[in-house]
Formats: C-alpha cells, sequence, structure tokens
C-alpha cells in the first residue's frame, strides 16, 4: 500500500519531467531555428530594434494571457505540493525498506561466511570444537560446545546488547570477539548489517513455544532412557507406561511403525502426533503437580542448541556434556569437573539464590525482564553494564512474544528456589 504510494507519486514526477524535457527542447529548437535567420541581419532582427505591440494588445490580450498562464502555475504549485507531500510517508516507508533489506542481505552474507559454521545456517544452532585446557593451559580434551540458536535472539537480548556480545564474544566460550573493541575483524557497519540479518530471521512466537514443547517431549524420553542405558526395548516401553498411563505402548506403536518399510507416510505421522500428544498430556499433567520438576526440564531444555536453556550459562560444562563425556571416558575422572545443576559458568551460581530473592515473584519478574544495564535487583545484585542475562519473558525485548510463558518462568523458580 504504502510502497504503491510511492510509485504513483514517482509516476506523476516521471511525466512531469517528460513534459518539462520536451518542452525544454521544442523551446531551444524554435529559438535555434529562429536563431539561424538572424545571421547576418542583427541590425534589422535586433530585439530592441523590433517595434513592439500597441498599448491596447498589451494592457488587454498580452496581460490576460500572462495573468492566466500566472495563475495556472499557481494552481499547479498549489495542487503538486500536496501531492508530493501525501507520497512523503510511503516513499519514507520504502526507503526503510530498502535499507534494512539491504542491511538484511549483506548481513546474510557475512553471517554464512563467519557464523555458519558454529551457528548453522539460516541460525537454527550447531556446535563448535573446542579444546578444555587445565589450570596452566595444558591440553584435557577437545569436546563439542553447542552454540546456541540465534532465530530468537532478539525476543531475550536488545539490538545493542546483541552488538555487545558480537564486539566481545563470550569469555571462556568458542564465541570469539568480532568487534573492533574486542580486537575482532569487523566492522561497526558489518556488525550493523549482521544484526539487521538477525532482525530478518526471527522466529514467531508459535514457532518459538513449539520448538520450547519439542525440547521438553526430548528431555521426559531421554530422561527415562538414561535411568538404564543398557534396558531392551520392552523394558523402555514398561517405564514409559509407568511413568504415564499409553505412554509406553504409543512409543512402541511409533517405533514399530518406523520400522515398518511398507508403512506409509499418514501413518507415521499419526503415529507420532499420537505420541506427542500424550508427552504433551504428561507435561500438563507435571507442570500442575510437580512444577520444580517440570522447571527443571525447562532450565535444561535442549531445544535449539540450548537457546531456550538457562543451564548453558548457570551449570558449568552442560554446554560440552560433561556428564556424557566422564562417564564415556574414565580417563578424564579428576581432569574435568561433572556438571553440579545450577553451579554457575558464565553466569553466576544459582545454589542457594533463594537469599538474593526473598520472594519469588521478584525472581520471576527478574528472568521475565533479564538484564538491563546497571540494574538492581533483589538482595544485592547488580548487573553488567553490558547486560548479559537474558530476559524470557514478554517485557524482555521490543519484540512481541516471549520465550517463555509466565507458568513457565514460574516453574523455574519453583525449581532453582530448591538448589
Ligand atoms: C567458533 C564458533 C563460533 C563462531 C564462528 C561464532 N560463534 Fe557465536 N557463539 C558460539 C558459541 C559456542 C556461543 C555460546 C557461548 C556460551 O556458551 O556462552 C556463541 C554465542 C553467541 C551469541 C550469544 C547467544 C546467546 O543467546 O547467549 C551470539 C549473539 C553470537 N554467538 C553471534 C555470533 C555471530 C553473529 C557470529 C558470526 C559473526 C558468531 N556468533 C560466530 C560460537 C561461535
Ligand atoms: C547467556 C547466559 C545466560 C543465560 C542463558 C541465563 N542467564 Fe541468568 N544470569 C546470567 C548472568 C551473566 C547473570 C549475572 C547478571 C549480571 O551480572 O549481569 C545472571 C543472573 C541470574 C540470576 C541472579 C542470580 C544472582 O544471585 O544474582 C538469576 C536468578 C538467573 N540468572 C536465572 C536465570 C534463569 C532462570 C535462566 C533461564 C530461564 C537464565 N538465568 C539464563 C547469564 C545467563
Amino acid at each position: 500500500m504504502t510502497l504503491y504510494a510511492a510509485s504513483t507519486q514517482r509516476t506523476i514526477g516521471l511525466v512531469l519531467a517528460i513534459v518539462v524535457a520536451i518542452g525544454f527542447a521544442v523551446y531551444v529548437l524554435i529559438n535555434i531555428r529562429a536563431g539561424r535567420k538572424e545571421i547576418g541581419s542583427e541590425i534589422e532582427l535586433a530585439p530592441n530594434r523590433k517595434r513592439y505591440f500597441e498599448d491596447e494588445i498589451l494592457e488587454t490580450r498580452r496581460l490576460d494571457i500572462a495573468l492566466t498562464a500566472g495563475l495556472a502555475m499557481l494552481i499547479i504549485i498549489a495542487l503538486c505540493l500536496p501531492l508530493y507531500w501525501l507520497g512523503e510517508p510511503g516513499r519514507q516507508d520504502g526507503f526503510e525498506n530498502l535499507t534494512g533489506n539491504q542491511f538484511a542481505s549483506r548481513g546474510s552474507e557475512i553471517y554464512e561466511e563467519q557464523c555458519t559454521r558454529c551457528h548453522g545456517a539460516g541460525g537454527v544452532g550447531g556446535e563448535a570444537d573446542y579444546t578444555i585446557l587445565d589450570d596452566q593451559g595444558r591440553y584435557i580434551t577437545a569436546v563439542n560446545w553447542t552454540a546456541p540458536a540465534l532465530n530468537t535472539i532478539l525476543y531475550r537480548f536488545s539490538e545493542e546488547e546483541v552488538t555487545h556480545i558480537l564486539n566481545y564474544g563470550r569469555p571462556q566460550s568458542p564465541m570469539p570477539a568480532w568487534g573492533g573493541p574486542g580486537g575482532g575483524p569487523l566492522t561497526t557497519q558489518q556488525l550493523e548489517y549482521i544484526v539487521g540479518y538477525l532482525i530478518e530471521i526471527q522466529l514467531t512466537p508459535e514457532q518459538m513455544a513449539s520448538e520450547v514443547q519439542e525440547g521438553l517431549r526430548e528431555s521426559v524420553l531421554k530422561e527415562v532412557r538414561d535411568v538404564d542405558p543398557g534396558a531392551t526395548d520392552s523394558e523402555l516401553v514398561e517405564l514409559y507406561n509407568t511413568l504415564f498411563d499409553g505412554l509406553g505402548d504409543a512409543y512402541l506403536h511409533d517405533l514399530e511403525i518406523k520400522q515398518n518399510p511398507e508403512a506409509d507416510v499418514e501413518e507415521i505421522e499419526e503415529a507420532e502426533e499420537d505420541l506427542q500428544h500424550l508427552l504433551d498430556d504428561y507435561l500438563v499433567d507435571l507442570a500442575e503437580k510437580n512444577a520444580a520438576k517440570y522447571g527443571e526440564y525447562l532450565f535444561n531444555n535442549p531445544a535449539a542448541a540450548g537457546s531456550y536453556a538457562c543451564a548453558r550459562c548457570h551449570t558449568a560444562g552442560s554446554s560440552w556434556n560433561a556428564d556424557d563425556r566422564l562417564a564415556s571416558n574414565s580417563d578424564l575422572v579428576g581432569l574435568i569437573n561433572p556438571e553440579i545443576p545450577g553451579s554457575g559458568g558464565f553466569g553466576p551460581s544459582l545454589i542457594g539464590v533463594i537469599s538474593q530473592f526473598t520472594l519469588a515473584q521478584d525472581q520471576a519478574e527478574f528472568i521475565s525482564t533479564g538484564c538491563e544495564p546497571n540494574l538492581q535487583y533483589g538482595l544485592n545484585g547488580v548487573c553488567e553494564p553490558s547486560g548479559q542475562m537474558p530476559g524470557f519473558g514478554v517485557n524482555a525485548t521490543d519484540l512481541e512474544g516471549s520465550v517463555l510463558t509466565q507458568d513457565q518462568i514460574s516453574a523455574i523458580v519453583e525449581y532453582e528456589r530448591g538448589l
């Protein structure tokens, strides 16, 4: 609509410009023709020596023509100015769209070159190679460190906060500094392009909610599996059935359909949906009966390479699965620490967080908004000037929608207060 306004305006302008150009050309042509005659007869034809109109004509016909022309000019100006002004907002929007698109497309190129290998194509999340060293800088082990999805980042951090992260990177993590202030290779302009691209790829609130839910389902299934990694399929089915009525049967059905070469797409989808519905029912039930456990799943949510989770910043080692590494390689025992839930990593330890926030309500409020530079919170908390604790609620940034619902945040608080 606004673009249309701008282009109508452009057409009118173009027509006017063509009329003026043609008029000017005609004027020049006539002048040249008239000028030719003059050659050699300047004296006879010099304008100041020619006899002009009589007063009678000058004061009637000539005057009328001049006045009418003046009036016509006035009308044209009076009409065109408002018309031009009417199109102005459209032009403004068109310009902003154009520059926004240019930012995003330039940012997309830089992103592909510099970020995709860790954060995945389109910012869906990925992994980074990293080497764990001891205090003396000696090699301990090589790990894969999850690089969170960036297609939800602007729901958690403001554009300024994202720019800060890009400038300085994340200390003690594979995320390098990219901007001049942190000693990185990219210019301020290039960082702006990247942020422009990130704006373009943000998910909708519905898409976020469904990713969060998918991560929770995965967590439920995995937790039961982890109880006994050697369990057979039928033992697993038994365990799932014990957890929630019918869950094991749905799991088995899904498994069988997927292994059956004759099953068609519809049957597979149906079996998958049945399993999802049961898991969703279980999670609704859990949220009601055991909010702290539901909160624990949310705290550790593996979806989108941890971008919905708290553990990656508040539980050391969770980004590279320290526990799994320890379980699979006994040589590492004593060299790396097991994951201690909420023990602190990039963010502070949350063990005993109850003394920071006497009221659960205040804690939920803080998690919802996250840090703003130098914000004071709780008993004696003060945010870093860069505001690095993300916000997970509706009031975290200017974007509409939120990473987690109010109920989910309350459940996390319930879990945290038990740490
Ligand atoms: C070598 C791998 C690697 C590359 C290349 C890389 N990142 Fe990262 N980035 C990471 C990791 C790992 C993290 C998470 C660090 C942590 O666990 O605290 C991260 C974190 C971030 C965060 C903070 C996310 C959050 O929710 O906390 C942003 C924003 C980010 N990266 C943007 C970028 C952009 C933009 C580029 C390209 C210019 C880029 N990264 C290139 C590995 C990388
Ligand atoms: C990107 C890393 C990051 C993620 C993810 C993160 N936090 Fe934080 N959090 C921080 C940092 C950093 C601070 C310290 C605030 C500061 O100094 O800026 C903090 C502070 C806190 C505090 C205050 C602790 C105190 O005693 O001062 C609480 C509570 C908290 N986070 C809860 C959470 C919850 C719940 C989640 C998940 C929903 C979460 N955080 C996700 C980085 C993170």
